[in-house]
């Protein structure tokens, strides 16, 4: 890294801060992530992997692993022949997935960085809900590319459509908290990106642009029904939405945040609609046709 004088700069590069501060908020949702009772990530991991089908024997890369939704059933199918390799930035995430794949011998988690992928030939690269997170899309997508190895694939999962009955309540808490630090593609503010995320084929041809064939894509709505006004709190605390939930906290508004929605949740909760749902996209990608 250097600076305009040409020296060498030891300070972070605001792209390698923005990526501590999103792993930072998944370490401290870690203990909780996919814990509130709420089938969500098992669901979009089952989707990932059936997508990408790995088979006995393959070697897979896990990128953004988290608590290893799409990691764990790789491994189960790839078998004692096969090797998965699961990365990611939170050292909770990684602890967690160590346990849980106690029985995987060949599962290896590690900490590492979704836009550097360790080097191949892997069979199949996954990246579940990570990829909206990363400042250098564009760079992480070209090093993926040169890690597949023959025939190789590249499956990723991302939001589409959802349940905007939600919007008041979100839009409510985003006007108390001050504004956000700038994102890449974010925790916040994914849906206002114009880039590859804004469409099937936006992303489709972001892929062909980096020399991935035949993209194709999947989507799969899940739905989730939280028992009561507190069981939607530790829903948003145990994701990415706690970003925002930090940053009230930080500015003592927390108490002034519930007494703002918990009326509509209340309302929700009487009335059978504390319910949620999206579209969750799963696209999957060849590396370059000979490859
Ligand atoms: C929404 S979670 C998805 C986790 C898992 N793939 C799943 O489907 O449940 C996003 C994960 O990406 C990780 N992450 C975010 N940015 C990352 C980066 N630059 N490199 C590696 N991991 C990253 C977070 O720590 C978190 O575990």
């Amino acid at each position: 890294m250097s600076d305009p004088t040409g020296q060498e700069s030891q300070l972070p590069s605001e792209q390698e801060r923005e990526k501590a501060r999103v792993a930072g908020v998944f370490d401290r949702a870690s203990a909780t992530y996919d814990q509130v009772g709420i089938d969500f990530f098992g669901t979009a991991g089952a989707e990932l992997v059936r997508r990408t089908a790995p088979r006995p024997g393959e070697a897979v890369l896990e990128l953004g692993s988290g608590r290893g939704a799409s990691a764990l059933p790789a491994a189960r199918a790839v078998g004692p022949s096969g090797r998965v390799v699961a990365t990611d930035l939170a050292p909770g995430m990684l602890a967690a997935l160590d346990a849980l794949a106690a029985d995987l011998p060949w599962l290896e988690v590690r900490a590492g960085d979704a836009e550097r992928p360790p080097p191949g030939p892997w069979d199949v690269v996954q990246a579940g809900l990570v990829l909206f997170f990363l400042p250098d899309l564009d760079g992480t997508l070209d090093r993926v590319r040169d890690v597949l190895g023959p025939a190789g694939r590249f499956g990723f999962t991302w939001f589409g459509e959802s349940d905007d009955s939600w919007d008041d309540v979100t839009q409510r808490l985003q006007a108390l908290a001050p504004a956000p630090p700038a994102s890449a593609h974010g925790i916040e503010d994914k849906e206002d990106d114009p880039g590859p995320f804004s469409s099937l084929d936006a992303m489709h041809a972001a892929l062909v642009d980096h020399g991935f064939t035949d993209p194709t894509t999947s989507t799969i709505r899940i739905r989730v029904e939280f028992v009561d006004v507190e069981h939607w709190w530790a829903w948003i605390w145990s994701a990415g939405l706690r970003a925002l939930l930090e940053r009230l906290e930080s500015h003592g508004l927390l108490d002034r945040a519930r007494t703002e929605v918990d009326p509509e949740l209340e309302r929700r909760a009487a009335d059978g609609t504390l319910t949620w749902w999206t579209d969750v996209r799963c696209t999957v990608a060849r590396g370059p046709a000979g490859s």
